[in-house]
């Protein structure tokens, strides 16, 4: 059985968020008795050069997008088992980063998602199942049905959509669209990819796609309502029994405390001593005092709306003032947010750390060293970040929205049972009390504490148990 993927970023190519920690791992873990995944990426200019020297140049064409002729080129890669195919068009994917303008990214995504159909016949790779993830790859179940359905070679292949985060859609103008696809008319209205007078890619993936998947079943119902469905709640309803919620997992090869090399010191839940060397380290890097009866709390995010960083900002007077609390961020993202966090760590150097960038290698000193992992969001499909805190025995406090929900256990004090620390309502006051109240068993009932922590890193969150969602999912499409 071929399961093709079809994403806009994975690990190790590219990454600038969780969809590429779970299209870089997932496949790994299908049965490979039964399936063989292949994965297929833009050949961005930014994709490490260490990485991008390796791949070997299978073939080219010129495909026809609308009125346009456009160069496509296909490169072969592996890694871990698994065979890449990477789509080159040195004008589509210039540039630093994978995305840019939303005008820019709507055209070269439109390139993409035809150009993987395209690549797949000019590899002879008949697929039985092409899984499309986010918007990027929204128009591939759009362009099958509606451009090759005549075609033998894309007879029966089928599609799954899954929504990583329905905040991002890719929509734009309807005349320009039409003209980026060449896609006849009657599919852009409302029973097609048109929604409230735009084109939508992320629409076209739901309306055209046999199954619908979203990362936690709590966000999967969550969408389906007015409140969380950012407009396309009524789209998702009809999807009806074709809609599943499975939670992510995370890569337990990239994520384990007990061989990572990129931390200073290796440990296990039983042993935790090693945690101990990763906060003072950590405290040491952020030229933080190097006090173990600090609380360390940590974030390692992008910097947006979605990740609560507005309430982050109305609690951190108080707690730094008031409490033996340190605060360690890594992130980039929105100049507000980053601004503020700066603010806040000349403000208070010896309380506050607010490193402003992205680093791959220094995320794990953060996830190692921190005693408390912060995720406030305001809306989170599953999340990926408080499953690897976690693993590394560092307590999550979030906020109860979507995959938060099922995946952190309230810590219980008479029953000593939970996992993490949560709080119901987005508002500054309901963090400010969770933090403290998570602070005051760091501090106070340190065999409490301890107890968490072993739970955190003795729960499975890899991807056994999701990946065999999946593969019932594909089992009943075929
Ligand atoms: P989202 O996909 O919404 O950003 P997730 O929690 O699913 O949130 O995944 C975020 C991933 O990106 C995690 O692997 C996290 O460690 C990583 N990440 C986010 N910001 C940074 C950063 N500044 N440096 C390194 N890794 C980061
Ligand atoms: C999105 C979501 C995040 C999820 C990730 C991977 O970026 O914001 O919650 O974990 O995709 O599915």
């Amino acid at each position: 059985v071929n399961i093709v993927y079809a994403t806009s970023e994975a690990v190790p190519f590219i990454k600038t968020g969780g969809l590429a920690d779970v299209v870089g791992a997932m496949p790994k873990y299908l049965s490979k008795k039964k399936y063989k995944a292949f994965v297929f990426l833009p050949k961005y200019q930014c994709i490490d050069e260490k990485l991008s020297k390796n791949l070997k140049f299978v073939c080219s064409f010129y495909m026809d997008l609308a009125w346009r002729k456009q160069y496509v080129g296909i490169l072969e890669g592996n890694y871990e088992g698994i065979k890449y195919y990477f789509i080159d068009n040195e004008y589509y994917f210039a540039g630093d980063k994978p995305y840019n303008m939303i005008h820019e990214d709507v055209e070269k995504f439109s390139f993409f998602s035809k150009a993987v159909l395209e690549a797949l016949f000019y590899l002879n790779l008949k697929p039985n199942v092409i899984h499309c993830n986010d918007w990027q790859t929204g128009l591939i179940p759009v362009y099958l049905k509606e451009l090759y359905k005549d075609n033998y070679f894309y007879n029966g292949i089928k599609t799954i959509f899954t929504i990583h985060n329905l905040n991002f859609q890719g929509r734009w103008a309807v005349n320009a669209i039409q003209d980026a696809t060449g896609l006849p008319e009657y599919v852009f209205t409302d029973k097609g990819i048109e929604a409230y007078g735009e084109a939508n890619y992320l629409k076209g993936g739901l309306v055209y796609s046999d199954y619908v998947t979203t990362v936690s079943p709590t966000y999967a119902r969550d969408i389906c309502t007015p409140e969380g469905g950012v407009g396309l709640d009524g789209v998702l309803r009809n999807k009806g029994n074709h809609l599943f919620g499975i939670i992510n997992g995370i890569d337990y090869k990239i994520y384990n405390p007990r061989q990572d090399k990129k931390i200073s010191a290796n440990y296990d839940a039983r042993e935790l001593k090693g945690k101990k060397k990763n906060k003072r380290d950590l405290q040491k890097m952020l030229n933080l005092p190097q006090k173990s009866d600090a609380f360390v709390v940590a974030m390692v995010s992008r910097m947006t709306d979605q990740k609560g960083f507005d309430l982050v900002n109305y609690v951190l007077d108080d707690l730094v003032n008031n409490y033996n609390i340190q605060f360690v961020f890594l992130g980039t993202g929105e100049k507000y947010y980053e601004n503020s966090l700066k603010y806040f760590h000349e403000k208070y150097p010896d309380k506050v750390s607010a490193q402003i960038g992205y680093g791959e290698e220094v995320a794990h000193k953060y996830y190692a060293g921190a005693d408390a992992f912060l995720m406030p969001s305001m809306f989170e499909p599953c999340g990926l970040s408080q499953l690897i805190a976690m693993r590394y025995g560092t307590v999550p406090i979030v906020r109860e929205t979507g995959g938060l929900i099922d995946t952190v256990e309230p810590y219980n004090e008479f029953e000593n049972n939970g996992t993490g620390f949560s709080f119901a309502n987005y508002n500054g006051e309901e963090l400010a009390s969770t933090i403290k109240y998570a602070y005051d068993v760091f501090c106070n009932h340190k065999r409490m504490w301890n107890n968490i922590i072993r739970r955190d890193m003795t729960f499975d969150f890899s991807w056994k148990a999701s990946v065999q969602k999946y593969e019932e999912l594909y089992d009943s499409l075929l």
